[in-house]
C-alpha cells in the first residue's frame, strides 16, 4: 500500500502529477492566508504568486485591474495546473472573483472578501469599521455585503492608502512607522450615543502583519477580525468535497514556490519568502 503510493507520482504523466494550491495576492499579504492553509493542508504543495509588478492594487482603476487579473490567470492556470486557486486579496476578490469563475468554469476559486457578516454577528455596540484599501472600500461588492448582513449596524468603511505598503516594509525590513499606523487606523474609532466601535475588520490580507502595532496605537481595545483561517478552511473543504483529499502522496517531491510577476524580487523579498519556506521560481 505504502509502496504503491510512493510510486504513484513517478508512474503518472505531467497531467496527473499532484496539483498545487495556488495562492494569489498583489504582494506579501497572501502569506497571512498561506500560513493558515499550511496548517490545515500539510500534505499540499503551494504556489505563491505575488503580482508585485502591479502593487498596490488598491490604487488601480477597476476595468484595467480586472483585465490584468484575468490575463494573469489565463497563464497561471495553464502553467501551474492548480487544484484550486485562493485569491488571498480583498482588492482583487471584490473586483474579479465573479469574472474569474465565469472565465474559468470548472476551476474552483476561493475569494477573500471583507468579513462583514461575522463582524455584524459579533458586535455588541453595533459600531463596526472595515479597514481596507481604497479599492475595496469603493467596490459595489463591499456595499452589497453591508446591505445583506449588517443592516442593523453602523458600518464605517475606512480606506487606507498607506497600510499595505507599511506592511510590505515591515515584513521585508523589520521597520514600522508607528505614527503612520496610528494615523491610518484612527478613523476606525467611532463614538456614538455612549457606544464605541468594538470590531475592526481587517479587509486587506496585508494588515494582520501589523495587528500588534494596531493594538498598540489604537485609542481603545477592539476585536480585529482576520479572515485568514476561515479562507484556508474553505479551500481545504472544497478540496475534500471534490474528492481530492489530503492523502500523503499529494505533496510530491517539488518544493513550494514563490513567483513575483516583476521577476525582480530584491534580497529582502527573497529572504522573506525563504522564511516562509518558499523557493523563488
Ligand atoms: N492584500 C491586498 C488585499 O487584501 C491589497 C494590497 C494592495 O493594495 O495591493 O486587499
Amino acid at each position: 500500500m505504502t509502496e504503491a503510493r510512493t510510486a504513484r507520482p513517478e508512474s503518472k504523466g505531467r497531467d496527473q502529477l499532484p496539483r498545487p494550491v495556488l495562492m494569489f495576492d498583489s504582494g506579501i499579504g497572501g502569506l497571512t492566508v498561506l500560513r493558515e492553509a499550511r496548517v490545515l493542508m500539510p500534505n499540499r504543495r503551494f504556489v505563491y504568486i505575488a503580482d508585485d509588478a502591479a502593487f498596490p492594487y488598491g490604487a488601480w482603476e477597476e476595468p484595467a485591474l480586472r483585465e490584468r487579473i484575468l490575463a494573469l490567470f489565463d497563464d497561471l492556470l495553464q502553467r501551474y495546473r492548480p487544484a484550486i486557486s485562493v485569491i488571498a486579496c480583498n482588492t482583487a476578490s471584490t473586483l474579479a472573483i465573479e469574472a474569474l469563475r465565469e472565465a474559468f468554469p470548472g476551476h474552483p476559486f476561493v475569494g477573500t472578501v471583507p468579513a462583514i457578516k461575522p463582524a455584524a454577528e459579533r458586535t455588541r455596540s453595533g459600531l463596526v469599521s472595515v479597514l481596507a484599501t481604497p479599492g475595496t472600500v469603493k467596490r459595489q461588492y463591499t456595499k452589497d455585503l453591508i446591505g445583506k448582513w449588517a443592516q442593523k449596524c453602523h458600518v464605517r468603511l475606512v480606506g487606507s492608502d498607506r497600510l499595505a505598503g507599511l506592511a510590505e516594509i515591515y515584513m521585508r525590513d523589520g521597520f514600522v512607522d508607528e505614527a503612520a499606523v496610528r494615523a491610518e487606523i484612527a478613523p476606525c474609532f467611532m463614538e456614538k450615543d455612549g457606544a464605541r466601535t468594538d470590531i475592526v475588520v481587517l479587509a486587506c490580507t496585508h494588515y494582520p502583519f501589523l495587528v500588534n502595532r494596531m493594538r498598540k496605537t489604537a485609542p481603545w481595545p477592539v476585536d480585529w477580525i482576520d479572515p485568514a483561517e476561515a479562507i484556508a478552511r474553505r479551500a481545504a473543504s472544497l478540496l475534500t468535497e471534490g474528492g481530492d483529499g489530503d492523502e500523503e502522496h499529494l505533496r510530491g517531491a517539488e518544493p513550494d514556490i514563490a513567483v513575483f510577476t516583476s521577476g525582480r524580487a530584491d534580497f529582502a523579498s527573497r529572504r522573506l519568502m525563504q522564511g516562509f519556506g518558499l523557493v523563488m521560481a
